[in-house]
């Protein structure tokens, strides 16, 4: 690899910039300018700043404060640039927790709301499940244009956790529907059972998950959800199957003899527990994540993933999948599932973060006919419908799937470069963008995320001791070089 080293002031602050020359082609010009920013600026002496600690200790006296980071003053930032209260601009690739598909502010989106009936929506916020605005219809059909293969209805929903938590009602009602075959719905047993949480209207059934996933905190996601204790603790769960994900060995290629003997394991015994849960509280379906993002950014083959399609289909029980952080072109392609080349599409497609509503896409089996059973009140925020569909314009457009598939292919050579340079690295990983190193322990990696913050960059944790990046989709080769100059600089900080 060839490195050429150059040193770059900023502030108070002076970091190396690493450039690697790039394979990449024309996704390496940036997309837009980042308004006056063009690297990192940090003006107090530490993060938090004087500002935000002012602005915590208020907060603090009515508000749980625990997880705020900082104060942010969106006005200011733009593009790859959050600026914080008190004036820092910060490279940001964590991008509100994998959120914001083009970074700040991108341009012409304030300018949406000048539109009457874009303000509308704002001012006016409908109950969409009864109330729904006459442009619905066009909102929905514009999700559908990037609707997973062979799904072809889709409901809309606030958050991830709401997604998921009505992806495996719709799943329980489908699994259910095939069990009663002509039998009335409302049975008077069915009926008064369910009232009193009992079956057979309250039917014991469980939804089949995976160790180290994320799924949501919502009480029925919760079950589901096993990356940290401290989203878990008193409170109650389902007692329903957990299967072992994967423990790999990075890069997969390199340890496939390994890696797919433990891939094997894990999907027998993904069978094992659907046959031992049958008399139990029986499998009506199954929930994985493309790959482990809060778990630790955990990878398995494209060939595990589709035998486990396979085993959903031999035992006739649902496959959701939660595309709630990898969706929306970060990993390369729209929907990192896009990568395993299934026979059968998943039955359920979760989203959020990126896609700027929450929802998930469902086959034709999974639908159902009556109101009210995937139903809250605001189901979404319609004014969020226009960014939606200018963000899926531009992804389109400029190829954003494949512009991450570039800057993450750039991204993860940095990576690995580091992992050879630092014995205190390993694992570098990654689909498009959407890349992650290992740390040799849990402090390591606090303190790698810290030093990094405190110079400009803006970086995530997840897992016990997992670094991981979740850049915009307009995060270019040049902010990519930025952010492995600054993390090198923070890394020889480090180095034991
Ligand atoms: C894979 C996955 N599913 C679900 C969720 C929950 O989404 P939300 O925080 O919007 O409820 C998350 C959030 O991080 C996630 O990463």
């Amino acid at each position: 690899m060839n490195l050429l080293r150059g040193i770059k002031r900023c502030g108070k602050m002076t970091y190396i910039i690493s450039r690697q020359r790039s394979t990449v082609a024309a996704s390496a010009r940036p997309l837009t300018d980042n308004g006056k920013f063009d690297r990192p600026s940090i003006v107090t002496n530490e993060i938090p700043g004087p500002k935000t600690r002012a602005l915590l200790e208020r907060a603090a006296v009515v508000h749980n404060t625990g997880a705020i980071n900082f104060f942010c003053d969106y006005e200011k930032s733009k593009g790859n640039y959050l600026v914080d209260a008190d004036g820092n601009v910060l490279l940001d690739c964590y991008q509100q927790i994998s959120s914001m598909p083009l970074g700040y502010n991108y341009p012409g989106f304030l300018d949406i709301y000048k539109d009457e009936s874009s303000l509308v929506s704002v001012v006016n916020r409908a109950a969409l499940g009864n109330f729904p605005p006459v442009n619905f219809t066009k909102d929905l059909e514009t999700l559908l244009t990037v609707a997973p293969k062979g799904l072809t209805n889709v409901v809309t929903l606030a958050c991830g956790s709401c997604s998921n938590e009505n992806a495996y009602k719709a799943l329980f009602m489908w699994y259910q529907r095939r069990q009663r075959g002509e039998e009335p719905l409302g049975s008077d047993q069915n009926i008064e059972s369910c009232m009193m949480n009992k079956p057979p209207g309250s039917p014991n059934l469980s939804i089949l998950s995976f160790s180290g996933a994320f799924h949501g905190r919502t009480l029925g996601c919760l079950s589901t959800t096993h990356s940290k204790w401290i989203h878990k603790i008193d409170i109650p769960a389902f007692d329903w199957p957990i299967a072992d994900f994967p423990q790999l060995k990075y890069p997969l290629e390199e340890f496939k003899r390994e890696n797919d003997a433990e891939e094997a394991r894990c999907l027998a015994q993904v069978e094992e527990l659907i046959e031992r849960w049958r008399t139990k509280s029986p499998v009506a379906g199954l929930i994985i994540e493309p790959i482990q993002a809060e778990g630790g950014d955990r990878h398995a083959s494209d060939d595990y993933f589709r035998k486990l399609r396979n085993i959903a289909t031999k035992y006739d029980i649902g496959f959701i999948c939660d595309e709630v952080q990898t969706g929306m072109a970060i990993s390369g392609r729209f929907w990192a599932h896009d990568y395993w080349n299934l026979d059968k599409s998943p039955d359920i497609v979760t989203f959020a973060k990126k896609m700027i509503t929450g929802g998930f896409f469902f086959s034709d089996e999974i639908k159902w006919k009556e109101g009210y059973r995937i139903f809250n009140t605001w189901m979404s925020d319609p004014s969020k419908f226009p960014i939606l569909e200018h963000t899926l314009d531009v992804v389109k457009s400029e190829d954003l799937a494949a512009r991450a598939a570039g800057v993450g292919e750039h991204l993860l050579s940095g990576l690995k470069d580091f992992e050879r340079r630092y014995d205190f690295l390993s694992a570098a990983r990654g689909r498009g963008t959407f890349c992650a190193i290992d740390a040799v322990d849990t402090n390591t990696r606090d303190s790698v995320v810290k030093t990094a913050l405190s110079n400009g960059l803006l970086i995530g944790g997840c897992g016990e001791k997992t670094i991981r990046f979740r850049p915009s989709l307009i995060f270019s080769i040049q902010e990519a070089d930025m952010a492995l100059g600054i993390l090198d600089d923070v890394m020889q900080k480090i180095a034991p």
